[in-house]
């Protein structure tokens, strides 16, 4: 195998003024133009949807399902996880990166399931152009990983997760508890997928990340307070601006598979800047690796609504997408 820099020592290298060929993505692939859409993004109150009124939540209920139809993202707000938790996690990844270069090198394994993995660009194994980006992602659920944190604010984050997946649930006109049950998510993975975006000194010829939509339920994200993140919404690159103290959630492929296709995982995509550091935590939700998805029989019942994806052990897909070169698409459309 190749052997690959980090961005954040190259990021680092004296007198940087460009970047190297193999960073530069051609122009026509990723950079459309951003759409000027003054339309925001849903917000959903969290202390709604936990709210013991009936009519708060119900309607909790239908704007959640309103945001992932048109959407597929939205934020969180009132979610009650405490801002020096998500203050103090950003902190820990920032000083992890900080770390010498031969250090995080030697943490963990390179396959996507093993429970601790260092990286840089996308997808190390098969991008054939490397992105703007370093990460650490770690394992924390069924089993807690941690090079030196403790469970708390996975723990509390995993909360949030689970009942906004009870309430896309119920506005899918399922049990409340379907997912949960039928996916295992008592055994349910949660990892810490934290990024690295330095300073690019042609932010216009990189990539950050290139588009992709996340595997598993529900990914809740945090990031730096600096800008980068795009979605595609309505055929448009839409930028998100950061919230403070509020999370950025997102439908992963599988709430798309088990909608049979009413609910859309998302495409986005991270782009860089030439000023500042920019460090994101993307907490992705997950079935049981074991559990086997597909889409739910209540919802393809229907004459017409024939199942759009085949079943599929979620460990199975997380190993599709790893070893795919996916070139900007979903790695749903592998399975359709
Ligand atoms: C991600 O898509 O996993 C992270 C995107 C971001 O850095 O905002
Ligand atoms: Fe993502």
């Amino acid at each position: 195998p190749r052997k690959v820099t980090t961005v954040k020592a190259l990021s680092e290298s004296p007198g940087l003024s460009s970047i190297p060929s193999i960073y530069t993505f051609p122009k026509q692939t990723y950079h459309e133009p951003v759409s000027d859409t003054k339309e925001p993004i849903p917000t959903i109150d969290f202390s709604l949807l936990t709210s013991s009124h009936p009519g708060q939540r119900s309607k909790t209920i239908r704007e959640l399902g309103k945001a992932c139809r048109n959407w597929g993202f939205f934020m969180v707000t009132n979610h009650g996880v405490p801002e020096r938790m998500m203050k103090a996690i950003i902190e820990v990844c920032r000083e992890f990166f900080e770390l010498p270069e031969e250090e995080k090198r030697g943490i963990g394994g390179k396959h996507v399931l093993d429970p601790i993995r260092f990286g840089t660009s996308f997808n190390e194994s098969v991008d054939e152009i490397l992105c703007w980006r370093d990460y650490v992602k770690i394992f924390q659920h069924p089993e807690f990983h941690s090079p030196k944190k403790p469970p708390s604010f996975s723990k509390r984050v995993r909360l949030v997760a689970r009942e906004i997946i009870r309430g896309i649930s119920e506005s899918l006109g399922l049990e409340k508890d379907y997912i949960d049950e039928t996916l295992n998510l008592e055994n349910g993975l949660q990892l810490i997928a934290a990024n690295l975006y330095p300073p690019c000194p042609r932010p216009e010829l990189a990539m950050g990340l290139p588009p992709h939509s996340d595997h598993g339920l529900l990914t809740l994200l945090i990031q730096n307070q600096i800008g980068g993140l795009q979605v595609q919404h309505k055929g448009k690159w839409v930028n998100i601006d950061p919230i403070p103290n509020s999370f950025l959630a997102n439908i992963g492929d599988h709430i798309e598979i088990l909608s049979n296709g009413k609910y859309k995982s998302v495409l986005h995509r991270a782009v860089v800047n030439n000023r500042d550091e920019r460090i994101s935590i993307a907490v992705p939700h997950g079935p049981a690796l074991d559990a086997i998805v597909s889409p739910a029989s209540k919802l393809v019942e229907n004459v017409g609504n024939p199942p759009a994806y085949g079943a599929m052990k979620y460990k199975e897909y997380l190993e599709l997408q790893q070893g795919t070169m996916l070139n900007g698409k979903s790695c749903l459309e592998r399975i359709r």
